[in-house]
C-alpha cells in the first residue's frame, strides 16, 4: 500500500488534488493567489542544511542519547509580537534546557513552537454569539479574533504579515542563541523577575550556582567561553503546524546541494491530530519534504492507521525524520499508549516518542475559561515515562504550550492558580499555556524522571493505575 502511495509523483502542489480539512473560506481567490505568488518570491526563513542538522540531532534522541524540548505559544499573535515577549519566552526555555542538561546530564534538542506557529485547526467552522453566526477564528495568519464580519473574514494579506513577524522573531532568536545571550555564563541572568521569590526560583538558583561553580572550575583550568564555543552558544530550532498549505507551498524550495525539496518556513513542521488522514492533503504535502516531521496522535489514532502513516511519511525508516507526539490525556495514557508503542516497536520503526501533555487535558473551568489543570499535565508526563519504561522504548521528549509571561491560564502549580484566578491574566488567543513558573517546575519533574530512568529506578507500569 505505502509503496503504491509513495510511488505516485509528489510536487509542492500535489496536495491540491486531495481532500482537505480545516481550510479557510477565502472570499477572493485572486487575492489569495496573488499573495501566494508573492510569498514564493520571498527569501526562505531557514536553510535545508539547518533542517538536516536538526534531523541529526533528533536521530540522537531516537537513539536515546538526547532529549527533545519543544514548546511555545499555542498560537502566536500579531498583537503580542514584541522583543520582550520573545526574550522572556527564550529565557524560560533556556532555563528549562539547562535544568534538563545539568540535572539529568542529558543533551537537550531545543525546538521552539515559534516563528511561524500562526494557523489553528478548529472544531467548528463557525461560531455563534447571541444568534449571530460568523466564521471561527483560525489564527492571526488567517483572520482576526474580534467577533465582527470584517475581522472574521479570511484575509490573504495576513500571510505577508505572518511571514514578516516570523522573520523578525527568528532573527532575534538567532541573535540570542549565537550572540552571547545563551552563553552558560548567563545562567543566573535568565531568571525572570516575575519568578523571583517562588520555590522554583530557589531551586533554579541553587542549580545555577552549581552550574556556575562548575564553569568557574573549568575557567580556572583554562577553558574559555568564546562566542563560537559550545558553552557560549546553543542551537535553537523552530517548528509549527503545517496547516495552511498554500503558505507552506510558497516556501517549499529545492535545496541546491541535494536537489531535495524542503519546507523553508521552519526547521520542523508537524501534522495535527485533526488533519492526519492518510489520503488527505496534509499528509500528502508532508511526505514530500525532507524536513524532520512531527505527527500528533490523539485518542482516536488506531495503531494500524498509525503504521500506515509511518509508512507514508518515513518509508526509509530514517532516524530523526519522524517524531510521534502523543496527546491522549492523563487518564487515557496508560490505556492507549501501550498498543501504539507496541505496534511501532514490532515493526522496527525508528521514531522519536514525544509527549504532548497539554491537548488531551483541556477543560472548561467553572468560571467559564478554557484551562488545563497542572496536576493533569504532570500526570500525563509521568504516565508517558512509565509506559515507555514498561514497553522498552525511550521517552524522547515533550511538546508544550508555554510562555515566558506571568499568565494565569493553567490552574494549579506552586502558586495554586484557582478557577477564580484565571480571570487575572488570561491572555492566550487560543489554548491555555504554562506560565514561566509552571514551565520550570515541569522541567524539574522531567529531570527527575530522566534521572530515574537512567538509574533504572522508574516505577513499573502497574503504578500508573493508582496515579
Ligand atoms: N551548547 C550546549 C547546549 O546547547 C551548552 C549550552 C550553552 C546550553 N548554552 C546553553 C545548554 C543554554 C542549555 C541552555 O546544550
Ligand atoms: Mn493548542
Amino acid at each position: 500500500m505505502s509503496k503504491l502511495v509513495n510511488a505516485v509523483k509528489w510536487g509542492p502542489d500535489s496536495w491540491r488534488d486531495k481532500p482537505i480539512l480545516q481550510v479557510p473560506d477565502y472570499p477572493d481567490a485572486k487575492a489569495l493567489a496573488d499573495v501566494e505568488a508573492q510569498l514564493a518570491t520571498f527569501p526562505p526563513l531557514v536553510f535545508a542544511g539547518e533542517a538536516r542538522n536538526l534531523k541529526v540531532a533528533l536521530a540522537k534522541v531516537a537513539a536515546g542519547q538526547a532529549f527533545l524540548l519543544q514548546g511555545g505559544d499555542c498560537a502566536e499573535s500579531f498583537a503580542e509580537h514584541g522583543a520582550n515577549n520573545i526574550r522572556d519566552f527564550f529565557r524560560v526555555f533556556l532555563q528549562m534546557a539547562v535544568v534538563l542538561t545539568y540535572a539529568a546530564a542529558c543533551p537537550v534538542v531545543k525546538v521552539g513552537r515559534i516563528a511561524g506557529q500562526f494557523a489553528k485547526p478548529r472544531t467548528s467552522p463557525t461560531e455563534k454569539r447571541n444568534g449571530v453566526e460568523l466564521p471561527v477564528y483560525r489564527g492571526d495568519i488567517i483572520n482576526g479574533t474580534d467577533f465582527t464580519p470584517e475581522a472574521r473574514t479570511p484575509e490573504p494579506r495576513r500571510q505577508l504579515e505572518a511571514y514578516r513577524q516570523s522573520a523578525a522573531t527568528l532573527n532575534l532568536l538567532r541573535a540570542f542563541a549565537k550572540g552571547g545571550y545563551a552563553s552558560l555564563d548567563n545562567v543566573h541572568r535568565w531568571m525572570l523577575e516575575s519568578v523571583r521569590g517562588s520555590p522554583q526560583s530557589k531551586r533554579y538558583g541553587d542549580l545555577a550556582d552549581r552550574v556556575s561553580g562548575a564553569l568557574d572550575f573549568m575557567r580556572a583550568c583554562g577553558l574559555t567561553f568564546a562566542a563560537d564555543s559550545s558553552l557560549g552558544t546553543t542551537d535553537f530550532y523552530t517548528s509549527h503546524e503545517a496547516l495552511l498549505l498554500g503558505y507552506e507551498q510558497a516556501f517549499t524550495r529545492v535545496d541546491s546541494t541535494t536537489g531535495d525539496w524542503y519546507c523553508t518556513s521552519g526547521h520542523m513542521v508537524w501534522i495535527g491530530d485533526r488533519t492526519r488522514q492518510p489520503d488527505h492533503a496534509h499528509v500528502e504535502y508532508c511526505r514530500g519534504i525532507k524536513n524532520p516531521l512531527g505527527l500528533k496522535t490523539g485518542p482516536t489514532q488506531k495503531p494500524d492507521e498509525l503504521l500506515k502513516l509511518i509508512d507514508i511519511l518515513d518509508p526509509d525508516n530514517e532516524p530523526g525524520r519522524l517524531t510521534l507526539i502523543c496527546r491522549v490525556g492523563a487518564d487515557k495514557v496508560a490505556d492507549l499508549l501501550p498498543a501504539m508503542v507496541r505496534a511501532v516497536k514490532r515493526e522496527g520503526r525508528n521514531v522519536v516518542w514525544s509527549c504532548d501533555p497539554m491537548h488531551g487535558n483541556t477543560i472548561t473551568s467553572v468560571t467559564g475559561y478554557k484551562t488545563r489543570p497542572f496536576d493533569q499535565i504532570l500526570k500525563e508526563v509521568r504516565g508517558f515515562f512509565q509506559v515507555c519504561a514498561a514497553e522498552g522504548v525511550y521517552p524522547g521528549g515533550v511538546h508544550l504550550e508555554m510562555t515566558g509571561k506571568d499568565v494565569t491560564e493553567c490552574t494549579g502549580g506552586a502558586r495554586a492558580i484557582s478557577d477564580e484566578d484565571l480571570n487575572d491574566r488570561y491572555h492566550t488567543v487560543c489554548d491555555p499555556r504554562l506560565n514561566a513558573e509552571q514551565s520550570i517546575d515541569l522541567s524539574f519533574l522531567l529531570a527527575d524522571l530522566l534521572k530515574s530512568k537512567r538509574e533504572g529506578t522508574m516505577t513499573p507500569l502497574p503504578a500508573v493505575a493508582g496515579l
